[in-house]
């Protein structure tokens, strides 16, 4: 392929940023606080879009740039009013709450997002929520609030994996469809949901299984249901403890505990754990082990040690699917230390932060962990 001349491709760069406004480009951090409001029509159900970047806000230098661009770049006013089929389903208003690729998603920013989005349930004109947020972390922020918002009312946690900039473009559908469901009163009660590729998943039990294809997030337990033009379709609701029947709530979350996660794998050295231990302020060592969860015979002192500190350790797998079976690869009642059911390391550390919040004894947290 002819490789394209830099000047022509300057041009295309500038001439496509253009059209996308020049408002939409927002400095990286220095996201403008917008409300992009239509006129409210009377019957239709009031949605609230809560923009955190990634790759739904972002654009690249060309339209067959789908792998390669800028995330978190496009601001939340300008998705609306690039979109005006979200009109025909509610009254859309958006607030820009971050403007950042998920991968630097901090702590503080979970608590502000859980503040904001539990504030917005509490109104009565407010139908639904949605968030904007890039696929890296997606599964982590939509398990965070699936755990500490108290609402019925839908909360769905939507990106895309190609910016609006190129061909074949994901964003726009799996927005529409994220109000759509957000604006459904069938969607009240699922917990948090996540729409993307036509599917409806649930914010607990999925994860980004694919990193560079429309169809990335998966759950081993399926989807809850589908939406097909504008329309939601339900095969199954979610088992585990969720939203109103949480035990744990933003409101009584000032800061969360810190917790890390270790890899397992061939030859992993004792001196990984050593190092994750000493971290100051440590309350719980995620370990992502190989196979059921399974520990190296020179990584088990490291964790006991660990755990003899007061540190929790928690056995999840690196392996994608499955669960981590308690006593089966480590005896976890001799050693004190807990199993992550189904969740991944990743959604394992979401939970153990928030179940710390509450409690520090080792059979609260198991039981935490075979709840939520
Ligand atoms: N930087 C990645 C993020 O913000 C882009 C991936 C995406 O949003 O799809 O998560």
């Amino acid at each position: 392929m002819k490789p394209i001349d830099p000047v022509r491709r300057g041009l295309t760069a500038a001439l496509l940023l253009a059209c996308l406004s020049p408002l939409a480009f927002a400095q990286d951090g220095a996201a403008p606080a917008t409300t992009a409001a239509s006129a409210p029509q009377a019957g239709k159900p009031n949605v609230v879009i809560l923009a955190t970047g990634g790759t739904i806000a972002g654009a690249g230098a060309s339209t067959v740039n789908s792998a390669s661009y800028s995330a978190a770049k496009v601001a939340v006013d300008k998705l609306i009013i690039g979109l005006p089929e979200l009109q025909t389903v509610a009254n859309v208003r958006g607030e820009q709450v971050f403007q950042i690729a998920s991968e630097s998603f901090t702590n503080d920013n979970l608590l502000v997002l859980a503040r904001r989005v539990a504030a917005l349930a509490r109104q009565a004109d407010v139908a639904g929520i949605v968030v904007t947020h890039g696929t890296d972390t997606l599964e982590e922020t939509a398990y965070f609030l699936n755990l500490v918002v108290p609402t019925d009312k839908p909360i769905v946690v939507v990106g895309s994996m190609r910016p609006g900039t190129a061909l074949s473009a994901d964003g726009a559908l799996n927005l529409l469809d994220a109000v759509t469901v957000a604006a459904s009163a069938d969607a009240k009660g699922k917990g948090v949901l996540v729409t993307m590729n036509d599917e409806i998943q649930s914010g607990r039990d999925t994860a980004k299984l694919v990193n560079i294809k429309t169809e990335a997030f998966k759950s081993q337990w399926g989807p809850l249901g589908m939406v097909v033009e504008g329309r939601s379709y339900w095969f199954r609701a979610p088992a585990k403890r969720h939203t109103t029947s949480s035990e744990f709530s933003i409101d009584r979350i000032t800061t969360l505990p810190v917790v890390e996660i270790v890899y397992g794998y061939g030859s992993v050295p004792r001196a990984q754990v050593d190092a994750v231990a000493a971290t100051p302020g440590l309350a719980a060592i995620v370990h992502a082990g190989t196979g059921n969860g399974s520990v190296a015979d020179r990584v088990v002192p490291a964790l006991q040690a660990a755990r003899a500190k007061g540190i929790a350790v928690i056995r999840s797998s690196r392996v994608p699917a499955g669960f981590v079976l308690r006593n089966a690869e480590q005896p976890d009642d001799k050693y004190d230390w807990v199993v992550a059911h189904d969740l991944n390391p990743q959604k394992a550390r979401i939970l153990a932060m928030v179940a710390l919040t509450r409690t520090r004894d080792s059979r609260e947290l198991q039981r935490i962990f075979w709840e939520y």
